[in-house]
């Protein structure tokens, strides 16, 4: 499942985090690329325990923990603390899939990346290119989303950044390991969750969201690993 999450932060938080960004020193992006996707990234990031990085990272994930949507789309365990690039000058990053397995930074803390993320920081208008596309089951989604906006997609799909033509691309990227491993569970799980919300709210006090709500926490019972 592809899901857009609007309003991760307010259009001021994206503009305070772009600012603050492009104020930093940045580094070629091959430094957290795997051996095959090295030869397609052409990008520049910010380096891990820059302190800029690891203060906007926390912010980031502390939010997300509040985000009613993430949580139940990502059933997040673990949440790879976001790293940030940049695009600009015709920079791309050719079609790959991302490391399976991912180390973080300065710690012996390993995860399993389910779902990839990027929260945009610049707004569709203020670049040229710089689309992020993702292969997925319906074909391949085009995604160049407000900035404040995060994109949630599973980690096992081809994906790659279109060329930023006109000015500069900056946005958070990172993964998250999911309770559950599967993609099509965790669909399940999503869309089930919405129908009970929808129920609840439309028919408050009906019996039935609290069977339907039985179902869906018998359905995590068996599929979730912790
Ligand atoms: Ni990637």
């Amino acid at each position: 499942m592809l899901l857009h999450i609007d309003s991760v932060l307010t259009a001021e938080e994206a503009a305070a985090c772009r600012a603050a960004l492009e104020r930093a020193e940045w580094v070629d992006g091959r430094v957290t690329a795997g051996y095959q996707s090295a030869r397609a990234k052409h990008n520049l990031q910010l380096a891990e325990d820059h302190p800029l990085a690891r203060d906007l990272s926390g912010r980031i994930v502390s939010v997300l923990e509040r985000n009613p949507l993430f949580m139940s789309a990502a059933l997040p365990l673990h949440v790879f603390p976001p790293l940030f690039n940049r695009y600009e000058g015709g920079q791309s990053f050719g079609v790959h899939v991302d490391n399976a397995i991912r180390q973080v930074a300065g710690t012996g803390h390993r995860i399993r990346t389910d779902l990839s993320a990027t929260l945009f920081f610049t707004n569709p208008e203020d670049y040229d290119g710089g689309e992020l596309l993702i292969e997925d089951t319906y074909g391949t989604q085009s995604v160049k989303l407000p900035a404040g906006h995060m994109v949630l997609y599973p980690s096992t799909s081809l994906h790659q950044v279109k060329p930023v033509t006109r000015g500069a691309r900056l946005s958070s990227f990172f993964w998250i390991q999911s309770m559950v491993r599967g993609d099509a569970q965790r669909t399940l799980l999503f869309d089930l969750d919405m129908a009970i919300q929808r129920l609840s709210a439309e028919m408050p006090d009906h019996p039935t969201a609290v069977q339907l709500t039985g179902v869906y926490h018998n359905l995590i019972r068996m599929w979730a690993e912790i």
